[in-house]
């Protein structure tokens, strides 16, 4: 088999856009999607040439009801869509057909990529969220402390994140679930740094992580780790990005996780939200609301490349493998 992965395993980056939009009705849509599936590559190579150093990179990913609409059988086996949990806070589902992840090492790369693929799908596509995310401070998250330390690299980074012989047809794609949040930045930082700390998991200043006997057992490092059957560590691939609108008085988290299977980031959720056990919830969330939620599959690159124009029974796997 010849798949090739989209950058989903790219290094974090220091600019994001985050564009999530639903595909309009009619066959012409369909087909303006389809043709940018097959258009991607060289749009990210047209744009990223400008400049060489500037590491753009773009990850399309797919909706449930999407996927059906513009692709049909054979779909990727666990792709359904984003599950609302409803427990000591609420994980609100929201619409969502097609996501952009956008990274580059500056905003121009990002935003002229993101003007040329909706400039193409002008008509087809309705855009329901764009955020456009920066690095803080040593990779500070809003609320001040370092985000991402614990990502998985290297070949670990590629196990945690691709889909192997679990669902050989689609192996190389990946899961993607992101998710909005809006941070109560003065409750936040009303509070005593220590308190932070505990809530987190780990030290503010130095990102060090508490020792065991320190931690409590609704600390967002300990509800996020989580293992398998024969306890092994179960990961997925963050690149969370801040961003906000001082204006607005928006100052915000965008969660993204990648995946091999949707269902790890689904139980590290349900830790959060609900509890483990439950009631046991993570207390970031009293400061910290999800305004969105959305579940993509993310084909591998060869896919895209053979979904264009005239290629439709190509687009399938099965059909790429013969
Ligand atoms: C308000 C949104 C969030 C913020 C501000 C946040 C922030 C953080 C911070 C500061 C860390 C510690 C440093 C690190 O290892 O990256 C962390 C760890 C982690 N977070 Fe989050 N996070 C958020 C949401 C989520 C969500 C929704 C998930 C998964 C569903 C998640 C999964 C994880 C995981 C797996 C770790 C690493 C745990 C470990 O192995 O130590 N986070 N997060």
């Amino acid at each position: 088999m010849n798949t090739e992965s989209q950058a989903v395993a790219a290094k974090l980056s220091r600019a994001a856009i985050f564009l999530v939009a639903t595909v309009n009705d009619g066959e012409d849509a369909l087909a303006a999607v389809r043709a940018m599936c097959g258009d991607l590559a060289g749009f990210v190579r047209a744009v990223g040439f400008r400049n060489l150093d500037g590491g753009l990179s773009c990850i399309m990913g797919f909706g449930s009801d999407a996927w059906d609409r513009l692709f049909g059988a054979p779909r990727p086996r666990e792709l359904h869509p984003f599950q609302e949990i409803g427990g000591s806070h609420r994980a609100m589902a929201t619409p969502g057909d097609i996501l952009f992840h956008i990274r580059a090492r500056d905003m121009d790369l990002c935003f002229e990529l993101a003007m040329q693929i909706i400039r193409r799908l002008d008509g087809a596509v309705t855009i329901v969220d764009e955020t456009h995310g920066f690095k803080f401070f040593d990779q500070r998250d809003m609320i001040g402390f370092v985000d991402g330390t614990e990502n998985p690299v290297g070949q670990d980074s590629l196990d945690a994140v691709l889909i192997g012989d679990e669902d050989a047809a689609f192996a190389g794609g990946s899961y993607v679930i992101v998710q909005k949040y809006l941070h109560d930045l003065d409750g936040w930082n009303a509070l005593p740094v220590e308190r932070q700390e505990a809530i987190i998991g780990r030290h503010k200043l130095s990102d060090i992580e508490l020792e065991d006997s320190m931690k409590t057992s609704y600390a967002h490092n300990v509800l996020t780790s989580i293992t398998g059957e024969d306890g092994e560590e179960l990961k997925i691939v963050r690149d969370n990005m801040p961003f906000g609108s001082i204006g607005k008085g928006e100052f915000g988290t965008y969660f993204i996780g990648y995946a091999r299977s949707p269902t790890r980031t689904e139980r590290m959720l349900r830790n959060m939200f609900v509890g483990d056990p439950p009631g046991n919830y993570d207390r970031l969330l009293d400061f910290s609301r999800a305004v969105t939620g959305t579940l993509f599959f993310v084909p591998p690159a060869t896919f895209l490349g053979s979904a264009g124009p005239g290629a439709q029974s190509s687009a399938t796997p099965k059909a790429r493998d013969e």
